[in-house]
């Protein structure tokens, strides 16, 4: 079985809130923390918590640096889509963070080099705590099913499965979803002191079965979690939580 503290949450405000704290503990102890960040939507409510103790003064992100898992290719950077779009409008355009201390990969030109750059910069560091969603198909970051856990930042082609669950964030045409993506790779998201997982819905319960199970398989990306030597938090609501 697995070591993974597995917090299973009402709804979707306590999973967020659950998440928020272990955060802001991290934050009150270590004010010049160094975050693993995440897109898309279940971050959201973690965010906006930390934004409203950041405005109330608890919390500063002054000493803060934050790298993020990922970010699409082909678009440009400030294209309302791309990750770094969403993480300024979502948390670093809220908060007291230096811009300069902020890090994504970069989609725009070439993606050897580009990820060659963002893995030499993930080398030089130590992350105290990587925030994860999870996809349906038991993706994390954009490590789509069958990716070697030992990859460290490289492009992938995203797989239909997730290019289809994307198409939300583009007016639901699938020919506007980016094919295309820069992520860390499993090696870099395992290199983490900390690692924070969080789902909420039915279309996530098969991927928190299969990471509880403890299994270690490639084609469920996730399950890599199993071989964290770290602590591993993954905080789900009652209904990602269905299948276990
Ligand atoms: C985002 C990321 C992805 C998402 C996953 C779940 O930076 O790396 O792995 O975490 O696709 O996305 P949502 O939260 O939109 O269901």
């Amino acid at each position: 079985m697995s070591k993974i503290e597995l917090i299973i949450t009402n709804n979707y405000e306590e999973m967020s809130q659950k998440a928020a704290d272990i955060f802001i503990n991290l934050l009150k102890k270590k004010p010049n923390s160094v975050l693993g960040l995440a897109t898309g939507s279940t971050p959201i409510g973690l965010y906006k918590i930390l934004i409203k103790k950041n405005k109330s003064k608890e919390i500063s992100f002054k000493d803060v640096i934050t790298y993020n898992l990922d970010e699409y290719c082909n678009i440009p950077k400030n294209h309302e889509q791309s990750y770094f779009t969403y993480m300024n409008k979502n948390l670093f355009a809220h908060i007291d963070i230096n811009k300069d201390n902020t890090h994504l990969p970069l989609g725009e030109g070439d993606s050897k080099l580009n990820s060659e750059k963002y893995e030499n910069e993930l080398n030089k560091i130590k992350i105290d705590i990587q925030l994860l969603g999870v996809g349906s198909n038991g993706h994390i970051g954009f490590n789509e099913p069958g990716t070697d856990f030992d990859l460290g930042v490289h492009e992938v082609n995203l797989t239909e499965n997730t290019i289809k669950d994307n198409a939300r964030f583009f007016e639901n045409d699938i020919s506007k979803v980016p094919k295309k993506a820069i992520t860390m790779g499993i090696k870099n998201i395992l290199n983490a002191e900390t690692i924070i997982l969080i789902a909420n819905g039915k279309n996530k319960a098969n991927a928190i079965k299969n990471i509880m199970s403890g299994i270690i398989d490639k084609n469920i990306p996730a399950s890599a979690l199993n071989l964290h030597k770290g602590k591993v938090y993954v905080i789900v609501d009652k209904d990602a939580a269905s299948m276990i």
